[in-house]
């Protein structure tokens, strides 16, 4: 007979174990292996399966029509999940504690109740992590106390099931938050993966079957992953991450996974004290605080999704310190900062990757396009050499290891917003067309042409003068 003992779950990655280590040896996560009830043995039913019942097979044709939205009224949330909310469908919300998640559900609900109402469709918020009191308190600082939302506080999902089904279907539910729920039906503690990925089931099983729009919040650990619902991200719809950096107002909603719609869209808002607030032009508020050119900044015309987004990246070349020279970068990669510093040396015999190197992205926002490369390089020659780039001047291209620089995507929609907001040049990769005036272009075929436009562009401060022209050899 197959042994039915206890199985030791790692957290983090879902490696099983036959007993407890203080290190789960497939993903190197100290302290994540938790103890789980005994998992059926694989196989065993397979000799007494019963037989099941025939089911009919269909053809892809559809006479059905796009699934209809629920708008929430918050235009930002709207677009990120591809138009609205659909009936019947679950969507992820995960994030760092504390960025903002039970306050845009909250609003988003609010904002969706006020509407709803009127075509006899209700809103229901259910909080596993605060008393009532306190999403009260919450609600009343945005001015949402009149809002129609039904709040529920409760944990276990036998009861908010019962609860749910007992009444008229909603058209929107948010349970925030899927690591507090837990089921009877385990035995495992709440919080444990057999646990959320149950109670997740359960619920998004009744989102399908009532056609209510199914809202679930979860908390990201450190390593960027959410914690435990990583096994529910198969499971619902759609998956968002609100971030945004700490100490920084503004927060990016952006899809990642998303059944019904595209998975580049962002959608920005900013924190105040009153919730947040829709920013409708992110371009101005990425821009940070440009009164002056300074050496070491550069504007990337990037693209997030189907929108252009104009962002201040700032570098700061310092001599190096003793030992290992540093390197800190926020909002980009770092294995891709490498790489610029290592095209601009072996390309262009900058000479720059002993010195210690910083790279901000201005107002918290994460770039992952490659397109950046040219803005980051730009910035790094420019803090490098002393000389800031002409201020009124946008760039974008990728970087080949070779040193060329490759196109990038939508070029016209990048120039047409750098135009809008009364840049006058833009430094473009070889072969991209200007459609429309307003902007002049200059562009680069590789690293070395950049570099000596960088140098020498509009200096403006004294500073070390680079001639691009010595190509060391790496193997020098
Ligand atoms: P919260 O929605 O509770 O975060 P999460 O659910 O992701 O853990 O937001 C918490 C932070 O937002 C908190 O630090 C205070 C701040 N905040 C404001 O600045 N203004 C507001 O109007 C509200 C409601 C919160
Ligand atoms: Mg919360």
């Amino acid at each position: 007979m197959a042994r039915t003992q206890a199985s030791f779950v790692c957290q983090n990655c879902g490696a099983v174990y036959a007993k407890w280590s203080g290190k789960c040896e497939a993903c190197g996560g100290w302290n994540t292996i938790v103890e789980e009830g005994p998992a059926p043995p694989l196989g065993s039913n397979a000799t007494k399966r019963v037989k099941g019942r025939k089911f009919a097979l269909e053809d892809l044709k559809t006479e059905d029509k796009a699934p209809p939205r629920r708008s929430t009224g918050i235009a930002e949330f709207d677009r990120v999940c591809g138009g609205g909310l659909v009936p019947g469908s679950a969507l992820l919300i995960g994030g760092d504690p504390g960025i903002g998640k039970s306050t845009l559900i909250l609003q988003a609900l609010a904002s969706y109740a006020k509407v709803a109402t009127k075509s006899g469709r209700h809103a229901v918020y259910i909080s596993g992590e605060e008393a009532m009191a306190q999403v009260r308190l919450r609600a009343s600082r945005m001015d949402l106390s009149d809002a129609p939302v039904s709040l529920g506080s409760a944990t276990c999902v036998e009861d908010i099931l019962s609860t749910l089904e007992s009444g008229p279907t909603p058209g929107v539910v948010a349970i925030d938050s899927i690591q507090t729920i837990w089921t009877s039906a385990l035995e495992a503690a709440p919080g444990t993966i057999a646990q959320v990925r149950t109670a997740s089931f359960d619920l998004v099983r009744y989102a399908k079957a009532s056609g209510a729009a199914l809202l679930l919040v979860g908390h990201v650990t450190k390593d960027g992953q959410i914690a435990g619902p990583k096994a529910v991200e198969h499971l619902v719809d759609a998956v968002l991450y609100f971030e945004g950096e700490r100490g920084h107002h503004f927060r990016v909603l952006r899809a990642v996974k998303n059944r019904f719609g595209p998975t580049d869209e962002i959608g920005v808002f900013e924190m105040t004290g009153r919730g947040l607030a829709e920013v409708a032009n992110p371009s101005a508020l990425f821009l940070g605080d440009r009164s002056g050119a300074a050496p070491g900044a550069a504007v990337f015309a990037g693209l997030e999704g189907t929108r252009p987004l104009l962002v201040e990246i700032q570098a700061l070349v310092a001599a190096p310190g003793y030992g290992t020279p540093r390197r800190a970068v926020v909002g980009w990669d770092t294995g891709r900062l490498a790489m610029i510093l290592a095209v601009l040396d072996a390309r262009a015999g900058l000479g720059i990757s002993s010195h210690d190197v910083y790279l901000n992205v201005a107002g918290g926002l994460k770039v992952s396009e490659p397109a950046a490369d040219l803005a980051a390089a730009a910035a790094l020659i420019s803090s490098f050499t002393g000389r800031a780039l002409p201020k009124d001047c946008v760039l974008f291209g990728e970087f080949s290891l070779s040193g060329d620089v490759r196109p990038a995507p939508q070029a016209e929609l990048r120039l047409k917003e750098a135009a809008k907001l009364g840049f006058s040049t833009a430094i473009v990769p070889q072969g991209t067309k200007m459609i429309g005036d307003g902007l002049q272009l200059r562009e680069i075929k590789d690293v070395q042409e950049l570099v000596s436009f960088a140098s020498s562009g509009a200096a403006q401060t004294q500073g070390r003068v680079v001639r691009p022209s010595v190509v060391k050899s790496n193997h020098e």
